[in-house]
């Protein structure tokens, strides 16, 4: 796991998060569907593996699936893994926060 410096004013905008909202983050050419929950930030691709949809229009509950907006579909925000019968298992992303900084994780393949 590679660990990046983020911006205070990502910090900043992830700490103004609701508890189980989603945003769209921009990260290294990608976009990143984050959701605020109880134990931390986390993030998936933002981009549905079934027709393309963009996850952070979707809702997000306590446990961190995400649901697709277009068909439903249901993401574990935490590992990527679909949570419905579905084979899916699409890109997570770790955050931390340390010394007052925020970190994205980026595994290294
Ligand atoms: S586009 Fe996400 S479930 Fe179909």
């Amino acid at each position: 796991m590679q660990w990046h410096l983020l911006s205070n004013e990502t910090k900043h905008a992830f700490e103004q998060l609701k508890l189980q909202q989603t945003a769209k983050f921009h990260f290294d050419g990608k976009d990143i569907c984050v959701a605020k929950l109880e134990d931390g930030i986390f993030g998936i691709s933002n981009r549905c593996p079934h027709a393309s949809a963009s996850l952070h229009h979707g809702h997000c509950n306590k446990r961190g699936t995400i649901i697709c907006p277009l068909h439903g579909y249901k993401f574990d925000i935490k590992t990527g893994r679909s949570t419905d019968g579905n084979n899916y298992k699409i890109p997570n992303y770790q955050f931390k926060i340390e010394d007052d900084k925020l970190y994205i994780g980026v595994k290294s393949y």
